[in-house]
């Protein structure tokens, strides 16, 4: 059990924006009301509006907590009593405003000077946050200070390098929390505790023991009306070179030495600086056509809103690769994400080898001796163990069995991954976050295929993708093992 955070104020930077009032204040709420933050936080809002304060500000954060289905009793006296505002409308000497606002906070509430600075900003507008807080010397306080990005972080390697570097001029990496929702979420953390806490699957969690590794985040939704931001981004800069990726380093990686940030951030490093580079064949891009999802006629991506004429952005992503460690030599691993699928599921498929002579090889069956692990990540989380069974009677037949755990049945709702992530970080655990290198290490693996050059192939909306993406398993003698 970690120690609760001291009293602290939590600036959010983009405080009227989507992310804030969908995600950041319902958390925030949440950690209040269930005892974690000891009622010692105060939650500076910061944006552009001149026209907000205080009071309207309020108003809007019960108005979005609510929203958020958050229980009403208390959420006034809570927004009252913790809830300010700042405007940042853009002018020169608004940072130095900022500051003297934050001082004067801590001394009207005797916080002793810790500081959270969350930029729930679009990206665009991170070197101007990052600098004005430099500027302002708001990057080192009397008590501590961290600062929290949200992805993308860069569009490539050369961006990514620019604004780690910009970071790096005002502030430690140990200050900087660069999130990743996924990690956050149960069932990714779950996945160390599922390795490293149970001997029985670590020991088969290698090259002898399995065939290939298949990591599939489907989306059934399109882009709902983010082209301003999705055309241009795609699904490789959108969910591979992040969330998959970092789930695919859990999967992959060595025991760390501890259960703490730097020795899981180590192992993840090694993993990423493992990955061979991958062949522009073994990548299949897609891009969603009209179709049908559930029973409903869904137009392609070309007729979105906002998506200009003959956009080439990649709505679905196929892809292999392969690990040169001692571990994983020759075993493929397979990803895919994509929108406009047939249905929302995020699961990983580990399938095990087949024995090397089968006493039941002429029964013709074709998944005869591959055990197939599937870890769900959502929804339905859990996972479940496929294995073959003799069903009863004569003649022998073989038929896989599942042996299951679900977590809802085991332990009802689960928590929110922000209200995870924003308890480390007032807490100062980074184990959940991603190091600088680990970024830049990502996009040095897709930078090559981010040069326009790679074919964007249609696919109907409600189907699992083009026709390609089956063969590049095919061309191995696989099939994606979610359908
Ligand atoms: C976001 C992407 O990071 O993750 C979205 O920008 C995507 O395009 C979302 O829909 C998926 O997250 P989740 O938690 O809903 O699986």
């Amino acid at each position: 059990m970690k120690d609760a955070p001291p009293p602290h104020l939590f600036v959010v930077f983009g405080a009227t924006g989507d992310l804030a009032r969908r995600k950041l204040l319902p958390a925030v709420y949440r950690l209040t009301r269930e005892g974690f933050l000891d009622g010692a936080q105060r939650v500076l809002g910061v944006a552009r509006s001149t026209d907000t304060d205080d009071a309207s500000f309020r108003a809007l954060a019960r108005e979005a907590l609510l929203d958020a289905g958050v229980p009403a009793d208390e959420l006034a006296r809570w927004c009252d009593e913790c809830l300010y505002y700042q405007p940042l409308p853009g002018a020169p000497e608004d940072h130095a405003a900022l500051a003297r606002r934050i001082e004067a906070l801590e001394r009207e509430h005797g916080l002793p000077g810790n500081r959270v600075f969350y930029l729930a900003v679009p990206p665009k507008a991170f070197p101007a946050t990052i600098d004005g807080l430099g500027e302002a010397g708001l990057n080192a306080s009397p008590g501590w200070t961290r600062i929290v990005v949200e992805k993308p972080f860069g569009e490539d390697l050369a961006t990514a390098r620019e604004l780690n570097d910009r970071m790096h001029r005002w502030f430690d990496e140990e200050q900087i929390y660069r999130i990743d929702h996924y990690l956050g979420k149960e069932t990714v953390q779950n996945l160390l505790v599922f390795r490293f806490a149970n001997m029985i699957f670590e020991s088969l969690w290698n090259r002898d023991r399995i065939d290939n590794v298949q990591i599939t985040f489907a989306e059934q939704l399109g882009v709902e009306g983010r082209a301003g931001y999705y055309d241009g981004v795609g699904a490789l800069r959108d969910m591979i070179q992040n969330h998959l990726t970092q789930v695919l380093t859990l999967v992959a990686m060595e025991v760390p030495v501890a259960y703490e940030a730097s020795a899981v951030r180590h192992e993840k490093i090694k993993v990423l600086r493992a990955i061979r580079p991958i062949r522009r064949s073994d990548v299949v891009f897609g891009q969603y056509t009209r179709g049908r999802v559930q029973d409903q006629e869904v137009v392609g991506y070309l007729e979105e809103p906002g998506v200009p004429a003959g956009s080439r952005t990649e709505t679905s992503v196929a892809l292999r690769l392969e690990i040169d460690s001692w571990r994983w030599k020759g075993i493929p691993f397979y990803l895919r994400s994509g929108k406009r699928l047939p249905r929302p599921v995020t699961e990983i498929a580990v399938t095990f080898r087949s024995p090397p002579v089968s006493l039941f090889q002429s029964m013709d069956f074709a998944d005869l001796g591959h055990d197939v692990l599937t870890i769900r990540l959502q929804p339905d989380e859990g996972f479940s163990l496929a294995f073959d069974v003799k069903r009863p009677g004569s003649p022998l037949v073989l038929e896989k069995a599942p042996l299951e755990f679900r977590y809802g049945q085991a332990f009802g709702r689960l928590p929110d991954a922000y209200v995870t992530l924003l308890l480390d970080v007032v807490q100062g655990d980074q184990t959940l976050f991603v190091h600088a290198d680990e970024v830049e290490d990502a996009w040095r693996l897709y930078d090559p295929l981010l040069d326009g050059q790679t074919r964007v192939r249609p696919y109907p909306a409600g189907s699992w993708g083009p026709r390609e993406a089956e063969e590049l398993l095919a061309r191995d003698g696989r099939v994606w093992r979610t359908a």
